[in-house]
């Protein structure tokens, strides 16, 4: 049987560690039970099994456990947030500040909001994809209700300044919102320290199960976007999923507990993946700035590849393209253009993303894989 592919695509979805799935099991079938419903055993159970997950959740972020509502990912907490958020507060202005290197599920719900009359700015990022605080501190205006900057960017890994971003919203009373799907397992985040009021989380980027994510709220609720059941206080009803929720908390308090020594682990072996595919490939290129970014992240350029043709002749391995995030719609990532890449450039841009589960012979078999595939490709 041949061996099974390496998995390098962890930004963009992290297997289930076995210890979740083994937390979430009774869940499904023989600890089942409406967690609404306090007037039985089970539901009672699975309500206490829920609060844990929320504790723990709230434990990694810094925060209080009840300000940590359960969505269905990272997705609907940034719309939860800046659909909510924005409609919670427009007597106060319409005004909203955001980055050019956000994921789709800020820019989308923003753009969406433009179209509704708000005005939103979108500040330019370096090389590196670091936006300026100075350029945020020069946005805010009377009329701002709102200031979204991600923890982390899922293509080239940069972490923004958030400390300098929360400061200054703080001073001038601005609710601060970040998306820290790609950041939670990464780095250490205390929403307190680091002046945050919302943020969006999502547990299949953390070893947890996917369809399910927490909006953290400092104070305020936004105006939710479903009716229903008044569950998670009415901003997010529905009928919580527990399995998910409890294996959403286990992954939290995993990635806690694993975080300092995974960080030393991830960057000695994303160390090893540049430096052996410099040493066979002198013309490849990194994007973004490693001293500014999250360990286990490579975004590289091969010139003259095409890097979904190279794809290709990767069968071996599970890797993203540049192009991969709109292959929809056909255009250049957003985030590679927006770090001055030119259409070429982020075409031939392949984003190679270590994890939990990566260990040194994986890497030393991408670099070889991928150091033959390029003469071959190149002709
Ligand atoms: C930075 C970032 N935000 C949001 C999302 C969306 O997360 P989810 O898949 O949980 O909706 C992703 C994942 O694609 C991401 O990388």
């Amino acid at each position: 049987m041949a061996a099974p592919a390496i998995y390098l695509d962890y930004p963009a979805t992290t297997p289930c560690d076995p210890r979740v799935i083994e937390a979430m099991l009774p869940f499904f079938s023989a600890k089942a039970g409406n967690p609404h419903n306090r007037q039985h055993a089970a539901g009672r159970a699975a309500a206490a099994a829920i609060e844990q997950a929320r504790s723990q959740i709230a434990a990694l972020i810094g925060a209080r456990p009840a300000q940590i509502l359960f969505t269905s990912g990272a997705t609907e907490a940034n719309n939860l947030a800046l659909h909510g958020m924005a409609r919670a507060r427009q007597a106060r202005g319409r005004h909203i500040v955001t980055v050019a290197s956000e994921h789709a599920s800020v820019l989308e719900p923003l753009r969406a909001l433009a179209r509704d009359g708000f005005d939103i700015t979108v500040l330019p990022v370096d090389a590196a994809g670091l936006v300026d605080p100075e350029r945020v501190a020069h946005a805010l205006r009377p009329d701002t209700i709102l200031v979204s900057v991600m923890a982390a960017n899922n293509e080239i890994g940069t972490i923004q300044p958030l400390g300098a971003i929360g400061a200054l919203c703080r001073a001038r009373g601005i609710p601060l919102h970040s998306d820290a799907a790609q950041a939670a397992d990464r780095l250490a985040l205390d929403v307190d320290a680091l002046g945050i009021d919302l943020m969006s989380l999502s547990a299949h980027k953390l070893y947890g199960p996917p369809g399910i994510g927490a909006l953290y709220l400092r104070a305020g609720d936004p105006v939710p976007l479903l009716q229903g059941g008044g569950q998670e206080r009415g901003v997010r009803p529905g009928t919580l999923p527990t399995p998910l929720c409890v294996g959403f908390g286990q992954a939290a308090a995993l990635a806690g507990a694993a975080r300092t020594a995974e960080q030393v682990r991830l960057a000695a072996l994303t160390d090893r993946l540049w430096q052996g595919l410099r040493r066979r490939l002198p013309d490849i290129r990194r994007n973004g700035d490693p001293a500014h970014s999250v360990a286990g992240l490579l975004s590289l350029r091969f010139p003259g590849i095409d890097a979904t043709a190279l794809m290709e002749d990767l069968p071996d391995l599970a890797l993203s393209s540049g192009a991969a995030c709109n292959a929809a719609s056909g255009l250049p990532s957003s985030v590679l253009t927006a770090i001055g890449l030119d259409a070429a450039a982020a075409q031939s841009t392949l984003r190679i993303g270590l994890g939990r589960f990566t260990g040194e012979a994986d890497i030393d078999r991408a670099i070889q894989l991928i150091g033959d595939a390029i003469p071959s490709r190149l002709g």
